[in-house]
């Protein structure tokens, strides 16, 4: 284990951390893997069973709020290089508790980087912080146009804003510290393992239970959906031969407006579930706006595609077909992670 590349995952137990950790266990047995979680309601090391056992893999139980744990375990495992994940992800729950989304994409981000920065600051050969974040920070678009690397940043939400802010502070340190870092932005992610109170799980699991389908507003917003595991792949190589200081936009080439993407599902769930076509459509129910809702998100991903030779591996359909069927094989996960606090969320949120 000592003369293994000792890489820090943040957020590893949740939905987008799951699959990057997983691919790295599996793909580099010269890595020493550290999954950093605090297991909040989206972690859930359900999701990460089949590596648990794997001799370079490791679990942390601990909160990127709490600095002196934080730069405690980096003088313990001296991590040369950081994939930070972890964060409040849904911008419902940052209108209903905004701080929360500061004291962990701001703060935390914060005490990860003076803990790395701390650690190698005479030395920063080899070492890299990749700070993963979301096409969010650059507000919104009207119904054309595209989100490049250049697009100023104008976040909407107090999800977005606080995402913004640690995408400057880790900016700021490299220009100020020189501390090594990448950022990526990346479009709507869906597959296996999100947690259902994102639009596409939440509508699967209504699906499965007969219950309504709330579509916010009119329905006519329009989004850029990448399957997880592409997203996964794309880490995976900005963090391997992405430039030093340099921001890199992921996305889908695949914009969908929300109320086309419910019609979508609905026919496919109707298909694998063997019921009547236009059963699930019924379900659909328009419902009170999200307060500040962003039009419309697309990404230009032709800097990654150009310099680093990524594109989506599947089409929507391909993956959405992966995705439902793995919330129908997985019904025991589905019922574990919307039992308790979940019914909680949902009577507060919807009713
Ligand atoms: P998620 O909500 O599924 O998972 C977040 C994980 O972070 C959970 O495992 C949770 O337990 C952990 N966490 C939360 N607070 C923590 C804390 N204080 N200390 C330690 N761990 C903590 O999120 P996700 O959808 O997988 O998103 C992961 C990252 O990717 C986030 O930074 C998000 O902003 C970004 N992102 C997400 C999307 C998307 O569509 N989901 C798109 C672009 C970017
Ligand atoms: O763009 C990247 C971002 O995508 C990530 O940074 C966020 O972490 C992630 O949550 C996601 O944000 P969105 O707000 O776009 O995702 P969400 O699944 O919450 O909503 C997608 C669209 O569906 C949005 O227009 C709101 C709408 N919606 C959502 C829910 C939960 C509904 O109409 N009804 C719903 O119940």
């Amino acid at each position: 284990m000592k003369d293994k590349k000792s890489i820090l995952i943040t957020g590893g137990a949740g939905f987008i951390g799951s699959h990057v950790v997983r691919l790295f266990v599996n793909n580099y047995p010269e890595y020493q893997i550290f999954n950093l979680d605090k297991l909040t309601y989206a972690g859930n090391l359900e999701n990460l069973t089949d590596v648990e056992n794997k001799p370079n893999y490791t679990f942390l139980k601990a909160d990127i709020n709490d600095e002196t744990q934080i730069s405690t375990l980096f003088i313990k495992y001296k991590f040369e290089a950081v994939i930070h994940l972890a964060a409040e992800s849904h911008v419902d729950r940052s209108i209903e508790d905004p701080l929360a989304f500061v004291k962990t994409n701001v703060i935390g981000t914060m005490n990860l980087l003076n803990a790395f920065k701390n650690l190698w600051k005479n030395n920063f050969n080899n070492k890299l912080f990749y700070h993963i974040s979301t096409d969010e920070v650059y507000g919104t678009l009207g119904k054309t146009g595209l989100f490049t690397e250049k697009t100023s940043y104008d976040p909407n939400s107090p999800y977005s804003a606080s995402k913004a802010s640690s995408d400057h502070f880790v900016r700021a340190y490299g220009e100020t510290y020189g501390l090594p870092y990448v950022i990526s932005n990346c479009s709507n992610n869906y597959g296996q393992n999100q947690f259902p109170e994102k639009l596409i799980p939440l509508f699967i699991n209504n699906i499965i239970n007969n219950k309504p389908l709330p579509v916010y507003g009119d329905g006519n917003y329009t989004r850029d959906w990448l399957y997880v595991k592409d997203h996964a792949i794309a880490i995976d190589l900005v963090f391997h031969e992405g430039k030093k200081s340099e921001t890199y936009n992921i996305g889908g080439f695949n914009e969908w407006k929300n109320i086309d993407l419910v019609h979508l599902l609905c026919q496919q769930m109707d298909d694998k579930l063997n019921r009547l076509k236009g059963t699930s459509e019924k379900l659909i129910t328009f419902v009170k706006d999200r307060p500040g809702h962003d039009l419309r998100y697309a990404i230009d991903a032709s800097k990654i595609h150009t310099e680093l030779g990524w594109k989506p591996s599947v089409t929507f359909q391909e993956g959405l077909a992966l995705t439902i069927d793995w919330y129908l094989e997985n019904d025991i996960w589905l019922n574990h992670v919307t039992s308790g606090a979940y019914q909680e969320y949902y009577q507060k949120q919807y009713h």
